[in-house]
């Protein structure tokens, strides 16, 4: 999109190819000038052969002489000219063009004075020193149609500078000194198409500036410090088809005032402080052709319906946006003519392929630099590769393959997995990827440390991929789960207190919910019923009047029924007065501390599973239970697995029946509690119960040779291999660098009622990412 739209629409049409050169043309020309007959278009593309003097670049100060009489175009640009002869001038009947860039004017009046030249249709004066319009500055000029004044000093600018320039087609007053716009400059400009306005240190636009500029069809607001758009800023410009807010300090797409130009087809956001594009942000702008959202340093996520029925949008950038991991399955909807795709540099580590269901015209996407990962999420590009879609026209009924074009497929690359990495995505086989995709946290997506004023507002956001899609939750630094929101919500699920978000949220309607919430009533677990959490439906945790108690760790968890993926993030908040750090230490000390006796209990117990329960007021993202079968003769193995922070129960499945077990839960430690104090250590100790599993049913004649059980002991055997393996490598690396990527479920949480993954077949098993070593066998 750059450079900016406005020049598809103002440049001369495509005769470029074919310009005649310059003629010779034989005058008396003033000593070092040029004088030829040159190709010369008017402001509105009218192509003529024009007279023109070229003086540029030689020192001049004052007119060179003589001009020749019919003189169309004279060029001046370059000299140290600080004021005109506009006698000589006058005598020009039929000057077009005067180039007075780059020279020493301060005053308009200097150079146009009282002469009126009445066939003058172009004036540059860019790059001068003007500091001042006065009223009626060019009144002498009637037929002018396009003035550039850009790259001076102008500041202040007369409300009637422009009067008489009725024919002004294009202004370029952009890159000056100007902090305010006044409607009333436009007044005069009703025939005005182009307005350029960009680099003038305008914080805001006046409501309703535009009103008078009917005919105006480009406007360039890049590089003026923008930092929001009032409803009404653009009302009245009901022409206005290319806009550019090109560089300024926009933090959300301004939808309100966008409604207000309907006729839009160009749209420049590019370089703004963009974080989310939003649900809805695009929604109907019907004659969009072109988007650019590239650029944006904080841009992290598209949403779902982000651009929504945008029926002539042909052309999509989103590129070089470094924080860009997240753009959800269902951004896109209703953009049935969108051809071309830009996707490049950004964080993204798939393209859902619902994304490419969504796009029925799609013919190019760009994808290169990003970290792409080469997993399920991505064998749509895989497949394409090996057997294009057939489309069928139903019209014409011609069958046509249609097969999505790769701009610089020898740079979109797979950086994951290991095995995959550095290979182009188009060269790698569907049968190569994985076809189980666990939930992944990008790395850009959340900070790992972020600081709050007291008393400001926390915004994290969080978001993973996955197929199946994940569910999104948090856990407070006190323990509490949020979480998951209802998918379908528009607006967030708003949660008045830490106590009411336990019973409100999904996930504790099982067995354990009773448990949380009156774990909660007999232990005076901070519950702070003013403040409020606010969980946005596609993970986005927002904190209202944040408060020193509020600091430490959040880990948002994302989980599907083959796994989860973790990141935490210590939040610190900065005392109003001085007391840095503060924060972080109130938390610990506002805080019970860990005590030894959690509550480990075992609410039931069936043959083969025994579901236990327990609570905790602190997020330990590092939890994990162990459980052995005891024997009176026997040594047998522990298994462990690691438990996802704000998880307080768990199902233990494939125990035997009839059998002792004996189960212990570890609090895990993590990088904030290490800097505590020693009780919190101590207090590692590990909580144990024991239980019985329940007799198999009788009778079971051929016991030993029942194959159900025999799977199942195999099974047994293959697991505790395993995790003596894993026990071996890695459960003890604390968090810090390590923390979160894993899967938990190859035991089932309660909650999750689906089949173990350890029953499932290795094959989309990929042995190389370390998330899913628990998979493979
Ligand atoms: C100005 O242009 C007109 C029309 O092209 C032409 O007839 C006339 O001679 C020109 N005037 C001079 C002084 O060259
Ligand atoms: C626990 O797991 C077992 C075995 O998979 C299952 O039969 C039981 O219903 C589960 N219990 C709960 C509460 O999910």
């Amino acid at each position: 999109m750059s450079p900016l739209p406005v020049a598809r629409i103002v440049c001369v049409p495509g005769l470029v190819g074919s310009l005649p050169h310059a003629l010779p043309w034989h005058v008396s020309c003033p000593v070092q000038c040029v004088c030829q007959i040159k190709p010369w278009f008017s402001p509105d593309s009218v192509y003529q052969e024009a007279p023109t003097v070229d003086c540029n670049n030689l020192l001049l100060t004052k007119l060179p002489l003589p001009i020749p009489l019919n003189t169309h175009t004279l060029r001046l640009q370059s000299n140290l000219m600080s004021e005109l002869d506009t006698a000589v001038l006058h005598g020009l009947p039929n000057l077009t063009d005067l180039d007075l860039s780059q020279n020493r004017f301060s005053r308009v009046r200097t150079i146009i004075q009282s002469s009126s030249l009445p066939s003058l249709l172009s004036l540059h004066l860019e790059e001068n020193h003007l500091s001042h319009l006065p009223d009626a500055s060019f009144s002498s000029l009637p037929a002018l149609q396009e003035l550039f004044l850009s790259h001076n000093n102008l500041h202040s600018v007369a409300p009637g500078a422009f009067t008489g320039l009725d024919s002004l087609l294009r202004l370029h007053i952009n890159n000056n000194r100007l902090t305010t716009i006044d409607p009333q400059w436009f007044m005069a400009l009703p025939r005005l198409e182009v307005l350029m306005l960009g680099g003038n240190p305008v914080e805001a636009l006046p409501e309703r500036g535009f009103l008078a500029l009917k005919s105006l069809q480009s406007l360039v607001l890049g590089g003026m410090g923008l930092r929001g758009l009032a409803e009404k800023a653009l009302e009245g410009l009901e022409g206005l088809e290319s806009l550019s807010f090109y560089d300024n300090l926009l933090t959300k797409v301004p939808t309100q005032a966008l409604r207000r130009v309907p006729g839009l087809k160009f749209l420049d956001l590019n370089k703004n402080r963009i974080k989310l594009i939003e649900t809805g942000d695009f929604r109907d702008m019907v004659h969009l052709k072109e988007l650019g959202l590239n650029n944006m340093d904080k841009l992290v996520s598209i949403e779902k319906a982000a651009l929504e029925n945008l029926p002539e949008l042909t052309k999509l950038e989103i590129t070089n946006n470094p924080l860009l991991s997240y753009i959800h399955p269902l951004a896109f909807v209703q953009l049935r003519r969108l051809e071309s795709l830009m996707l490049n540099s950004n964080s993204l580590s798939a393209l859902h392929q619902n994304i490419m269901l969504s796009l029925p015209s799609l013919q190019e996407v760009s994808l290169h630099s990003n970290p792409l990962h080469c997993d399920c999420l991505f064998q749509w590009a895989a497949e394409e590769a090996s057997h294009p879609h057939i489309d069928r026209d139903i019209q014409t009924d011609i069958q046509s393959p249609r097969m999505v074009r790769f701009i610089q497929p020898q740079a979109t690359l797979c950086s994951e997995p290991p095995e995959l990495r550095a290979r182009r995505v188009r060269e790698v086989s569907t049968r190569e990827m994985s076809a189980s995709c666990l939930p992944m946290i990008p790395t850009n997506s959340l900070p790992s440390y972020v600081g709050v004023r007291e008393g400001g507002e926390l915004v994290l956001h969080c978001r993973a991929l996955a197929d199946p899609q994940p569910e999104l939750y948090w856990v407070t630094p006190a323990g509490l789960r949020l979480g998951p929101a209802p998918s379908h919500a528009s607006k967030g699920l708003l949660v008045h207190s830490p106590c009411n978000s336990l019973t409100a949220s999904e996930g504790f309607n099982h067995t354990s919910a009773t448990s949380v919430s009156s774990s909660h009533s007999q232990n005076d677990t901070p519950c702070h019923p003013s403040k409020h959490y606010r969980l946005l439906p596609e993970g986005t945790l927002e904190i209202n009047m944040v408060t020193p108690s509020e600091a430490g760790l959040y880990t948002c968890i994302a989980e599907n029924a083959l796994g989860a993926d973790t990141r935490s993030v210590t939040v610190g908040v900065h005392g109003r007065e001085k007391k840095r750090k503060r924060g972080v230490a109130a938390n610990f000390k506002g805080y019970p501390l860990l005590r030894a006796d959690t509550g480990l209990e075992v609410r039931e117990v069936g043959e083969h599973f025994a579901i236990l329960s327990w609570h905790s007021r602190r997020n330990l993202p590092s939890t994990r239970l162990s459980w052995q079968a005891i024997y009176s003769n026997a040594h047998t193995p522990t298994y462990t697995t690691r438990i996802l922070a704000g998880t307080q129960n768990f199902n233990l499945t494939h125990l035997q029946a009839e059998t002792f077990y004996q189960v212990c839960l570890h609090l895990g430690m993590n990088e904030a509690t290490k800097h505590a104090s020693r009780r919190t250590r101590e207090s590692r100790k590990p909580q144990c119960v024991s239980f019985r599993t329940k007799d198999a049913p009788e009778p079971q004649p051929s016991r030993q040779l029942s194959p159900e059980l025999t799977s199942t002991a195999v099974t047994l055997l293959l697991l505790a291999l395993i995790l003596l393996l894993l026990a071996g490598q890695g459960w003890e690396t604390e968090p810090g660098e390590e923390e979160g990527k894993h899967s938990s479920t190859f035991l089932q949480e309660i909650k999750n009622q689906k089949a173990p993954v350890i029953s499932q077949k290795p094959e989309g098993c990929n042995k190389h990412q370390p998330k899913q070593m628990v998979n493979c066998y």
